[in-house]
């Protein structure tokens, strides 16, 4: 028998997205959201002009980049991307999780691009990262979040490429170093790493995605949501807060409060620390425990944000998928059901198992006080099976 674990959590939510809020979060640090007025006013303009410059300043985006805010969250903003840039020339496309796998989607059977190369892996590795090509377009996710692996770094991207690299960096971004000179366009959302609220897109552009965008016009049309030029022209507005369509000034404000706090922290550099710390904290948990072991093999490219783990146990091996993934959502119910871990089962298209937020948001002392528990609910959910 395994003990129960007499010690609960003091943040037991462990969503990959929403992702938990900061701690100390409550309804309070929304009380000067500029409900009720324009957004195109000059007060509220600046609050979104704000959020530009925080995540420009916490991330060290280059000073000739452009950086906005766009419609339908990291979706929305990749999507407007893709769809704008290209078909200028071949594209690979990386792909080894249900992210990538869906922009792979997108590329060949929506933008019916016919020069495109699929470089594909399986849940828990990467593919070959020397395959791609400089003279083409890149698109790739730098860290899967259904499957916990991250590219380790930007050293097989050239320096002299001629193609842009289009990186879906949504559950990476404040959590991972990015090397922007390797990249060209990146977008994530508010309510990952951050913990903001949903619906809002970051798009970010290098110089180089800029004259794409200024001297290529797709053959295909573009809808107003995903229009960035106009008369050929980039529209700069989209990079100084004049947002394409209406946003919520509460999750603007929500979300500068997460900026704050992670500025008062001391910026990426202890994001990325708290996410690398909390990973190492599972990994130790990983190393002395049977029945379960990292999705992703390799610790280079395990990612500290979304931590997939899968259970080992050779009674489990022996199950059909179907009973894993009924096995693998027991210990996620049993975890709920006291109240120690929301939403960790796997996503529902990787392989059957756990994954664990473990992003700046969360403190590594509740990620101490969970582990425990995974080994009293597994405990549970084989005398239950
Ligand atoms: C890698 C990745 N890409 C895209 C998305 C979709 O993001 P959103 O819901 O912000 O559009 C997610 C959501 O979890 C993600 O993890």
């Amino acid at each position: 028998m395994t003990d129960k674990p007499g010690r609960k959590l003091a943040m037991p939510r462990f969503s990959s997205g929403p992702c938990a809020k900061r701690p100390g979060w409550s309804l309070r640090a929304l009380e000067d959201a500029l409900v009720g007025r324009s957004h195109r006013a000059s007060d509220a303009k600046a609050r979104l002009v704000q959020v530009i410059d925080l995540s420009r300043e916490l991330l060290g985006l280059p000073a000739d980049w452009r950086l906005g805010i766009v419609p339908a969250s990291d979706t929305g903003a990749f999507e407007m991307a893709m769809w704008s840039l290209l078909g200028a020339r071949g594209v690979d496309v990386l792909a080894w999780e249900s992210f990538g796998k869906g922009w792979v989607g997108d590329i060949v059977s929506q933008l019916k691009l016919d020069d495109v190369r699929k470089l594909e892996a399986d849940y828990g590795t990467l593919p070959d990262l020397s395959q791609v090509l400089p003279e083409r377009d890149v698109v790739f996710t730098w860290n899967g979040t259904t499957s916990g692996v991250r590219v380790p770094n930007g050293d097989w991207i050239s320096d002299d490429r001629e193609g842009l690299v289009l990186c879906d960096a949504t559950s990476a971004v404040f959590a991972m170093d990015l090397p922007w000179d390797k990249l060209d366009v990146v977008t994530w959302s508010w309510q990952k790493v951050l913990g903001g609220e949903g619906q809002h897109g970051m798009l970010a552009l290098s110089p180089r995605a800029v004259v794409r965008l200024q001297t290529y016009t797709p053959a295909w049309p573009l809808p107003k949501i995903f229009r960035l030029t106009k008369g050929g022209k980039l529209m700069e507005g989209i990079f100084k807060g004049e947002t394409i369509n209406t946003p919520s000034m509460l999750c603007v404000e929500d979300v500068l409060d997460a900026l704050r706090w992670a500025k008062s922290l001391g910026g990426s550099v202890v994001l990325v620390a708290r996410s690398e710390k909390n990973l190492a904290r599972i990994a130790a948990w990983v190393a002395k425990t049977d029945w379960v072991e990292f999705l992703a093999a390799d610790p280079a490219v395990r990612s500290p944000t979304s931590v997939c783990l899968k259970i080992v146990d050779p009674w489990f091996s022996g199950l059909d998928e179907t009973a894993q993934r009924a096995f693998a959502k027991s210990i996620a119910a049993v975890l709920a059901r006291e109240g120690v871990a929301f939403d960790i089962a796997a996503y529902r298209d990787a392989p059957p198992g756990l994954r664990i937020w473990a992003g700046a948001t969360i403190e590594t002392d509740d990620i101490d006080a969970l582990l425990p528990w995974l080994d009293w609910a597994f405990a549970e959910a084989c005398a239950a099976a």
